[in-house]
């Protein structure tokens, strides 16, 4: 095997044109990074697929890239405060490549994994096509307009989302997700031309079968045969099946295999143990092929009655959903932006994502697989009735058979989707309308035709049995949204059929901001058209957990209800974190959601702690609010514990233990504000298990700067979140700090992003300078692509400055 790997290495290596590792490749020996040296326009410009065009002048960029996270926001924009007020226009790309002449035998492709909106792509000015939907993946052909030799290419691709608002939250403009290069023999493994299903899966063995789809143009008549070769986790190869004599010259075809691995470690939330499939195209003793498949083994059932089952075991799915913008980066992906997102979530407790609204990109189905979550993948936010003026619905009669089929194409063999879902609550289920029926079935006989190994949902509102695309009978699972207070009369009016909360809670929260609620005791748990009828004049929404949409309810009254029902198999939040764009309840100046769990740069507001809590098995001890009130205020304390009971201290002196009761999420002291020292003590048995302290903070003094990671890859992508504290002269942070801070970075790293979190500033996420906001900020720290030192320096009138230092290795 080594020596067959060892020999397609050597053949590939002829064909890397511009080869950057720097993000994880998903088909190492065929494929290449192809992000680099993109020149870019932003505005439109007549014939920019001319291969003669002088672009010299043109913005010189690595991909991926969002231009609109580079604009100012403007309540003029045409994407509105919804769309996260961001520029959007059309933006031009090119790229010259040359290719070496000994790959005139070969076929070269190009990916894209998504790019945001109606993509048009050109090579040597010949017209490649359009995709206007932002979130899919597709691959163009480029072979038959090639130069090879000295002469050189050109690859255009023109951008265009000047027609908003076309979606409700910020989408990000460009070429905003990786792009690849593919150089392949004429006989090859099509496009995600790999499916693998383990249909019978127990203790002793499971029977893994594997379709791969060969096409074969080359000129070349000797036979292919297929070698498929199974490896574990630590790269030892398991079994291998060889499939002879397979798609003769100018055909091609699916080729079936059935492997068997005998003790299979088992996919989990817990060890998301993954395979590797290896398949190898042989012709006349040349390997001239390779595909690599990741894959997991699991069992998984949704029962009427207990749930959701994973590997025999009952599991509560807890999940989130989340938009795809990185904050501060806006839509342009990076592996360990996502990464960051999911560890946080995963440390919380979560064990599930909802890709609301749209086709994820790749590398977050990859991060899913490998860190343990539950994907429910969602292909549409809307069909054929519009939600925005220039949204999808205007591609829909032409595209969304396209889109839907090659969304479970590239995703169908990720173990992490456990769920597809055909949209979003759809405008036609509205009024008994019949077209939800008839288009739901049409939608789920797409999927139904290439994968029958999911369940398809659609998350409905009004769950109702006059909800005709649940009446209709396709949806494996019926997806409620929100309407929590009717889960127990589900089983009633659906007798037999399966459950999942697609989307709860929507409750608001700025980090930091406290609206007391025992002062609002008469509105609690309040929904935000009444305590906040006229608004907090700082736009913000207590994080008290005390404050929802009136569609929706607060984390603890949702949480409450959907742990009582094992029939209910989990739910998805609305959001794991804050997004750019739809800033309920708030008009502008609010730009973005109150909807996370954890705010948009990444700090987790109070009720993370609530989830944490009650989601996983190690200790968790948080009290709120923060220690600076008038004298004379009266403070509810509130404490997430885990423990058996909490003791409070004020100064020392004791203000009683508490002990949750019943339901109870948390306890609750009601106090007169003393400045100092505010403490708690968990025990259990008796004994202490966790403290916790809150003090009283004195002047802003300093700034402490905490880097996530203090060592990066020097591959031009990897970074270091640095969270910058505003501390009085004790370090402890000021809870209502708000000074400006600038940023210097010298050495091998870039700024990528600055924020604070907070969902009203309209300072730039690209600028060398934030305002922290309740005390806190954020730099984004990038690699350059060379090893070497990064020095951060942070400034603030009137503060000791601070400087920490990475390595870029
Ligand atoms: C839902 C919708 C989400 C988001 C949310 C806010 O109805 O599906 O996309 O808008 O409301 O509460």
């Amino acid at each position: 095997m080594k020596r067959s790997l060892d020999c397609l290495i050597v053949i590939c290596a002829l064909f890397l044109f511009s080869a950057s590792y720097a993000v994880a490749n998903p088909r190492p020996g065929r494929t290449v990074s192809f992000n680099d040296g993109w020149r870019f326009h932003l505005g439109n410009v007549g014939s920019g697929q001319n291969l003669e065009l002088d672009d010299s002048q043109w913005r010189l960029l690595n991909l991926p890239h969002d231009w609109s996270i580079e604009g100012e926001f403007n309540e003029k924009n045409p994407a509105t405060p919804g769309g996260g007020a961001l520029p959007g226009g059309i933006g031009w790309y090119r790229k010259t490549f040359s290719v070496p002449d000994n790959a005139k035998a070969k076929k070269v492709l190009v990916d894209f994994d998504g790019v945001y909106r109606n993509s048009e792509v050109w090579i040597n000015g010949h017209y490649l096509g359009k995709r206007p939907y932002g979130y899919s993946s597709f691959q163009y052909d480029l072979t038959p307009y090639l130069n090879y030799g000295s002469q050189k290419n050109v690859i255009a691709v023109k951008v265009d989302n000047s027609q908003q608002p076309n979606s409700r939250w910020y989408s990000g403009s460009g070429i905003y997700r990786n792009v690849w290069l593919t150089t392949i023999d004429g006989a090859h493994v099509s496009h995600w031309g790999t499916y693998i299903t383990t249909p019978d899966v127990s203790e002793q063995a499971a029977r893994i079968v594997i379709k791969t789809n060969v096409h074969n143009d080359s000129q070349n008549d000797t036979p292919l045969s297929l070698s498929t070769i199974i490896f574990d986790a630590s790269g030892r190869e398991i079994t291998r099946d060889v499939a002879k004599g397979i798609a003769r010259k100018g055909t091609g075809g699916e080729t079936d295999q059935q492997l068997t691995i005998k003790r299979p470690t088992l996919w989990s939330l817990e060890q998301p143990y993954l395979y590797k499939a290896v398949s190898l195209l042989h012709q006349g003793g040349k390997i001239i092929d390779q595909y690599e498949t990741p894959f997991g083994i699991r069992q998984f059932v949704f029962d009427s009655d207990k749930g959701f089952i994973l590997n025999g075991k009952p599991v509560k799915i807890r999940g989130i959903c989340d938009h795809h913008d990185l904050g501060a980066l806006g839509a342009a992906v990076n592996t360990r932006a996502l990464e960051r997102q999911l560890e946080m979530l995963k440390a919380m407790g979560a064990n599930g994502i909802r890709t609301s609204h749209n086709p994820p990109a790749p590398e977050l189905l990859e991060l899913a697989d490998k860190l343990g979550f539950i994907v429910m993948d969602e292909a549409f936010d809307m069909w054929k009735k519009e939600k925005t003026p220039f949204d999808y619905h205007l591609d829909w009669d032409q595209w969304h058979k396209r889109d839907l089929e090659d969304m479970i194409l590239r995703d169908r063999n990720h173990p992490s989707v456990f769920i597809w879902s055909i949209g979003n609550e759809i405008p036609e289920q509205w009024g008994g309308n019949p077209a939800a029926g008839v288009i739901g079935k049409e939608l789920s006989e797409i999927v139904k035709g290439l994968d029958k190994t999911r369940p398809i949902t659609s998350a409905c509102n009004f769950v109702s049995d006059q909800n005709t695309l649940i009446t209709a009978g396709d949806l494996d699972l019926v997806g409620t949204n929100y309407a929590h207070a009717r889960i127990a009369d589900f089983p009633k009016m659906f007798p037999g059929r399966r459950l999942i909360g697609t989307e709860t809670t929507s409750a608001l929260q700025t980090r930091g901001s406290y609206d007391m609620p025992s002062d609002l005791i008469r509105r609690w748990p309040a929904k935000w058209d009444k305590p906040f009828k006229d608004g907090n004049p700082d736009y913000s929404c207590s994080a008290y957990d005390n404050c929802s949409a009136p569609w929706g309810s607060t984390h603890e009254e949702t949480w409450k209800v959907v742990k009582k029902y094992d029939f209910f198999s989990g739910m998805f939040i609305w959001t794991g974190w804050d997004y750019i764009g739809e800033p309920t309840p708030y008009p502008w100046p609010a730009r973005s959601s109150y909807f996370g769990i954890i705010d948009l740069a990444g700090f987790p507001k109070d009720v993370y702690y609530m989830y944490q809590s009650e989601w996983t098995n190690k200790p968790v001890l948080h009290i709120f609010p923060h220690w600076n009130w008038k004298q004379g205020d009266t403070v509810d304390v509130w404490a997430y514990f885990n423990s058996d009971e909490v003791e409070l201290f004020l100064n020392g002196k004791s203000l009683g233990t508490k002990r949750k009761t019943g339901d109870d999420l948390h306890v609750l002291w009601r106090i007169p504000y003393q400045p100092g020292t505010l403490k708690a003590v968990g025990r259990d048995n008796g004994k202490i298990v966790l403290t916790e302290e809150v003090r009283t903070a004195e002047q802003p003094a300093k700034i402490i700067l905490v880097p996530d990671r203090r060592n990066i890859k020097a591959d031009g992508n990897d970074l270091s979140f640095v969270t910058v504290k505003i501390v009085d002269r004790n370090g402890i942070v000021v809870p209502h700090a708000d000074n400006l801070v600038d940023f210097q970075l010298s050495g091998e790293g870039l700024l990528a992003g600055v924020d604070n979190g907070s969902q009203i500033s309209h300072e730039s996420f690209k600028a060398n300078h934030r305002k922290a906001f309740h005390g806190l900020c954020l730099a984004i720290i990038q690699s350059k692509g060379k090893a070497g030192r990064i020095v951060l320096k942070a400034n603030a009138a009137g503060l000791t400055p601070a400087s920490v230092e990475i390595q870029a290795r």
